[in-house]
């Protein structure tokens, strides 16, 4: 089943918004929240490299991965490899940002994993990452027989969306969570940076949509670039 519009046409939409997404949260860490760092006696500091790493790396480029496979026309073996860097890069930067949530809390003194935000995450990443080595094994090196192959590719898109699309509903979560306690601390509730967080969220929402709307139209004609990803 695919819907009757070209993936490329959707993948423009989708491009645009992650790098709006992209910009929002940047502008929100280091303009309003006072920047990221690794090492500093103001911990927020370390916290603001979470959403950053959270939103470009799990979910921008993490999406990007995603509608890679229905959009480049390439030989399959060359989309294959883009598709499984642009993963592990996601991977990479999404399990980076978790830690910095936790290397705040450490040094700040707060409990960790007290929220259905952290337990979501936790079980997105572990998740991501099951799928990612699965996905490795199977389709790259050493590679399934053509039956195991055929089998699981339905399995792979159906649970690589569902993890994606947990993540950018746990990322909705999150903006929600730290805007609450920004508000509870006396930020402005119609100011300008609750209604900043609020549409980044919203355009992170709208990108994992067009990702989904991406991947579900037509790719490629059936030839050696087509979308047959075994
Ligand atoms: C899919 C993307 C995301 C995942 C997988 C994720 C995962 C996590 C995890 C595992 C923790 C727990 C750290 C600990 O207990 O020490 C955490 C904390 C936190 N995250 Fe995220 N996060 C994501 C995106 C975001 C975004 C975009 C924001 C927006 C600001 C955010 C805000 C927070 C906040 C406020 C905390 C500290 C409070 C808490 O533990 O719930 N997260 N996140």
């Amino acid at each position: 089943m695919a819907l009757g519009v070209k993936a490329v046409a959707f993948s423009y939409v989708t491009h645009v918004l992650g790098i709006a997404g992209a910009v929002l949260v940047l502008v929100w860490c280091v303009h309003f929240r006072g920047g990221l760092a690794w090492e500093a006696s103001n911990k927020s500091l370390i916290f603001n490299i979470h959403p950053v790493l959270m939103l470009i790396g799990l979910i921008i480029i993490g999406g990007e991965a995603i509608i890679s496979y229905k959009t480049l026309s390439l030989r399959k073996e060359v989309k294959k490899l883009i598709h499984l860097v642009l993963h592990a890069v996601a991977l990479i930067l999404g399990i980076i940002g978790i830690y910095t949530a936790f290397k705040y809390h450490n040094e700040s003194n707060i409990v960790n994993l007290y929220s259905l935000h952290s337990w979501l995450g936790i079980g997105i990443i572990i998740l991501y990452g099951i799928q990612w080595i699965y996905g490795f094994l199977i389709f790259f090196y050493p590679g399934g027989t053509t039956t195991i192959r055929s089998e699981s590719l339905p399995w792979h898109v159906v649970f690589g969306l569902f993890v994606y699309l947990l993540a950018v509903g746990n990322a909705a979560l999150g903006y929600l969570e730290k805007l609450t306690f920004l508000e509870n601390s006396g930020l402005a509730k119609y100011g300008s940076e609750a209604f900043l967080v609020n549409f980044t969220a919203i355009v992170t929402v709208l990108f994992g949509t067009f990702v989904v709307l991406t991947v579900i139209s037509q790719g490629p004609a059936e030839n050696d670039y087509s979308y047959s990803a075994i």
